[in-house]
């Protein structure tokens, strides 16, 4: 989603919350390191090397020195894509885009066609809304499993949310639905059920991309789907609800953003802005008697008297609304005659098996629990654990990295039992926290009870690690991890094992700060300054950078690392010194990277854009790359003029410029969208793609007259019934029956 700031006509809009206030150290006091990383990054070749390579059609960089792999067919030969600001799909010449699989069409036989105009129901065998991260689960002709297959396959797609406004999700109710509370349940169970995850099945016949209707593998996954809680917080007395008076279970999943996809085949999917589906009572904390579920609460974004986003929790006395209110309202104690446990059942990692509609959902509660986005495994290496990196997205919240117990059996991928791999990998292991140091060095901060910080936090007492594992952030807090500027996708560049982070952006960086929620810039968050929307200024760090990590000794279990910035965004024309620090050109310049996959076929790193700063002249895209390597770039000094005098100086590193050869705008979306969510056939010669929210800017007012909405799009394609804007996938393929991005 996009922040609040980007949304003016939404007057109510906070999805991102905002509540990391703890006072951990930022790096602009260190500013006199002097430590040549490039001196310490020669001579450690990337720990998963040269077996990777072959596959990927590229060859190997020698150790030890700072080459970049060198491809061996010539990628992004395209001529890039201008920015835009028309309301279609734009890719560039010799490629087409075809919608494929937009919110409303039918998972079923016996449901109609999408009507859209507000009419239609059933929406448990629909499309969910606002498409977001997915993954491609190839079929064989037999309808098995096949990692090869390129003309059939699964989608499994993120549901994210929904376009509101005042309460209501507009589109999907004839009328533009109730915009007062209590809300009426026909509209909340439609609101309710567009949420979550799908799984279609697709095909490619005759040359042409399909999704089929009336496959035995589509399936719906609500927030109301029965869901296993797994791991250490299983049990646990933090999860117990009427719905689970034992902890083990909660229903369903929300606000699906970033995916992954485990080495045994499996869906893993994010759980990011939950927070505000549910309510508080103003009385709540006093009700609990102030207790530490009090401090849970608020560290988590959902202060006493918070308002819901839809205002679900008032369709009625039915469980399945009363969920929602999140106020201690039983008398036992327990939790088990109400939901003032509700929350700690969101915010994981899920993991489906998109195969099997038989085997049990479960949530991941050892990878922590947080805005979550992607979960990227390191590349697997027999004998090893295995590493999930994962960020946090909200202002100045953290990146995590979860190292499983159990080391890598390359036997368990494919397995029978997908989810049973699962819980060997996912349920055992240590969560870690990033902490970046200004000299291009950095720590991963095991969030343990054996740590002082930890079981001595004076803001926390925490029972055991499953309260280390529900109640990440303030674990993370107690170690002095660092604050970011909203850690989006995390991806893992397959040739060298490096760690790609996107930080969409921070309205909260200020060099003199000022309240508990602004943080000066610091080495890994090095830019404050001013963008002009029109003539709207827009504080902090509004178009974001990547930052990029190669681990230290022990690869996957390593706690040190080095990292630097990759990119920064940047409009071309801004000031080369101290906002466009990575030259970028008026064929790459972008804004508030979000998505992020890295391709395995071509290893391109595609960066796909959640912008609302550069809107004013161009919509969200998504950019090719071929980045180098942590240690390519240099050391640069940013220093600050302070208003009364004085100076700020801080120290980051900054990658090698990217060329025109490296990074190039590969597609423009229509208009109000986001672009997000990849996956490819294995072949590297189809590629899916996910517009989420075209014409999410429209006013609930203009509802009736659709020549004012500010998007028509994909009616305006060809696709599909009514004009209201539907989120889709789309998928790409090249003209001439070539790989994509080459
Ligand atoms: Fe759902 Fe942080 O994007
Ligand atoms: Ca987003
Ligand atoms: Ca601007
Ligand atoms: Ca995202």
């Amino acid at each position: 989603m996009n922040k609040p700031s980007d949304l003016p006509l939404h007057a109510v809009r906070s999805h991102e919350e905002d509540s990391n206030t703890t006072p951990n150290p930022t790096f602009d006091t260190i500013l006199q390191a002097r430590l040549s990383r490039r001196g310490l990054l020669r001579g450690g070749v990337g720990t998963f090397g040269t077996a990777m390579l072959g596959g990927l059609g590229v060859s190997a960089c020698g150790g030890g020195d700072d080459k970049v792999a060198a491809p061996a067919e010539k990628l992004l030969a395209f001529a890039a894509v201008p920015k835009s600001l028309a309301d279609t799909v734009a890719v560039p010449a010799g490629y087409t885009a075809t919608v494929l699989y937009a919110l409303g069409d039918p998972l079923a036989a016996a449901t109609p066609a999408f009507k859209n105009d507000g009419t239609d129901a059933d929406f448990e065998n629909r499309a969910g809304d606002h498409h977001d991260g997915m993954e491609f689960f190839g079929l064989g002709a037999d309808g098995k499993p096949s990692a090869g297959a390129t003309e059939r396959a699964l989608l499994a797609v993120n549901h994210e949310a929904t376009t509101d406004e005042k309460l209501s999700s507009f589109f999907l109710h004839a009328n533009g639905g109730t915009t007062t509370l209590p809300r009426p349940a026909s509209e909340v169970d439609k609101e309710v059920a567009i949420h979550g995850v799908s799984v279609v099945e697709i095909r490619k016949t005759a040359g042409k991309w399909e999704y089929l209707k009336d496959s035995s593998f589509n399936r719906r996954v609500t927030p109301l789907t029965d869901i296993e809680i797994s791991g250490p917080a299983r049990g646990n007395a933090l999860l117990v609800t009427r719905y689970s008076p034992t902890g083990t279970k909660t229903r369903g999943t929300l606000n699906n953003c970033g995916t992954g996809k485990t080495p045994w085949g499996t869906y893993l999917t994010g759980e990011e802005n939950w927070v505000n589906y549910f309510t508080r009572s103003a009385t709540d904390d006093t009700a609990r008697g102030n207790d530490k579920s009090v401090t849970s609460l608020k560290r988590y974004g959902r202060a006493q008297g918070g308002a819901s986003r839809h205002g679900w929790e008032s369709a009625g006395a039915d469980d399945k609304y009363a969920r929602w209110n999140i106020s201690k309202t039983g008398a036992s104690a327990d939790g088990s005659d109400d939901y003032r446990n509700e929350m700690n059942g969101m915010g994981y990692i899920v993991e489906i098996d998109a195969y099997d509609k038989a085997r049990a959902i479960k949530k991941r509660t050892a990878l922590g629990r947080f805005a979550h986005e992607s979960a990227s495994f390191g590349v697997p290496v027999s004998g090893q654990p295995l590493a999930v990196y994962m960020g946090d997205d909200a202002r100045n919240e953290y990146m995590y990295k979860f190292v499983s117990t159990a080391t890598w059996n390359p036997a368990d991928a494919p397995a029978a039992d997908r989810v049973a791999i699962g819980d060997k990998y996912l349920d055992s292991g240590k969560l870690f926290v990033a902490k970046f140091n200004a000299d291009g060095t950095g720590q991963w901060v095991e969030l343990a009870l054996s740590n002082a910080a930890i079981s001595g936090y004076a803001a926390y007492a925490f029972a055991d690690h499953a309260d280390i594992c529900i109640n990440s952030r303030l674990a993370a807090d107690a170690v002095g991890a660092t604050k970011m500027d909203r850690p989006e996708w995390c991806a893992v560049n397959p040739a060298n094992g490096e760690i790609y982070y996107t930080l969409t952006n921070n309205s909260n960086r200020r060099v003199e700060p000022s309240g508990s929620s602004q943080l000066a810039p610091d080495a890994a968050n090095p830019r404050a300054y001013t963008d002009m929307k029109g003539t709207t200024a827009q504080q902090g760090n509004p178009n974001g950078h990547l930052v990029r990590i190669k681990e230290g000794t022990g690869a996957a279990a390593a706690t040190s690392f080095t990292w630097d910035v990759y990119l920064f965004g940047a409009e071309s024309g801004a000031d080369k010194g101290m906002v466009n620090l990575s030259a970028l050109t008026a064929d790459q310049d972008f804004s508030s990277p979000d998505g992020l996959v890295f391709s395995p076929s071509t290893g391109i790193c595609w960066i796909q854009t959640d912008d609302g700063a550069y809107t004013d002249v161009t919509n969200c895209m998504m950019l090719a790359a071929v980045p180098g390597q942590v240690g390519d770039g240099a050391k640069k000094s940013l220093t600050y003029n302070k208003a009364a005098g004085g100076t700020l100086v801080v120290e980051t590193q900054v990658g090698k410029a990217p060329t025109a050869d490296t990074l190039k705008r590969f597609l423009v979306g229509p208009s109000g969208c986001e672009i997000t969510g990849l996956c490819e056939t294995p072949d590297g010669k189809a590629i899916f793609v996910n517009i989420q929210h075209p014409g999410e800017n429209t006013s609930q007012a203009n509802l009736a007259d659709p020549t004012k909405y500010t998007s028509q799009w994909p009616s305006n394609a060809g696709y599909g019934a009514g004009k209201r804007p539907r989120s889709a996938t789309i998928v790409i393929t090249r003209n001439d029956g070539g790989r994509i991005g080459s």
